[in-house]
């Protein structure tokens, strides 16, 4: 299907935009169990990024699942095609030279990799939001772990389907060790270079 596909070489890449920007563009990808905390941590680290003058864009469930990809479910092929759908997505945000902080659950390691290979390496920061299932059932937001274990919910990542974390991520938060500050504090001073901010 992709053998009439011949790519146009525009004259304004990556290197420009991003110049004009004054900063490199990226991904932020915060990976962890559903109410982990990943868009708290992303919205507080957006307001800081766009304090210091940094182009920024959420993507997360919200905007995503409730629109592109509203006709998947949570089988393991669907998240699968939510994270390659997002990782496209993302990389096209980077490309644009905007840092992305995407907050997906992204359970399955295969498809963070994917995620780093399609955006490349040094454009991708891996940040782990590992907050205990326990705990992420006591806080239990959004009332779904009540219903998972009620047998109301099937696919429940940490209920009854996996989550593969992270062995070695860029950045490993522990929301139960460090407040909302701190974690902010902590990836903004680990991705600051990386940045190259230009004022
Ligand atoms: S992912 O696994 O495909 O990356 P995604 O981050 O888009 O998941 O969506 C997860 C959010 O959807 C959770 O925070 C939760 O609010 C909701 N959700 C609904 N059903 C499920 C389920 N079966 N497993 C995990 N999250 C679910």
């Amino acid at each position: 299907m992709q053998e009439n596909i011949v790519p146009h070489n525009f004259g304004i890449g990556q290197k420009e935009r991003e110049a004009l920007k004054g900063h490199k563009g990226m991904l932020l990808w915060f990976t962890g169990l559903s109410g982990s905390g990943k868009s708290t941590v992303a919205n507080a680290v957006e307001e800081e990024l766009h304090r210091m003058g940094v182009h920024t864009y959420i993507l997360d469930g919200d905007n995503i699942r409730s629109g592109i990809n509203k006709d998947l479910s949570f089988a393991p092929e669907d998240r699968s095609e939510n994270i390659r759908r997002i990782a496209e997505i993302a990389n096209l945000f980077v490309d644009s030279g905007t840092v992305v902080l995407a907050a997906f659950v992204s359970p399955y390691k295969k498809d963070r990799e994917m995620v780093k290979s399609v955006v490349k390496d040094f454009n991708f920061v891996e940040i782990f939001v590992d907050t205990p299932l326990e705990e992420c059932e006591r806080r239990d937001v959004k009332g779904l772990y009540a219903k998972a274990r009620q047998g109301l919910i099937k696919d429940f990542t940490g209920i009854n389907a996996p989550y593969e974390a992270p062995e070695q991520p860029d950045i490993r938060i522990d929301t139960t060790q460090s407040n909302i500050e701190e974690s902010t504090a902590q990836i903004v001073t680990a991705i600051r270079v990386k940045l190259e901010l230009k004022n």
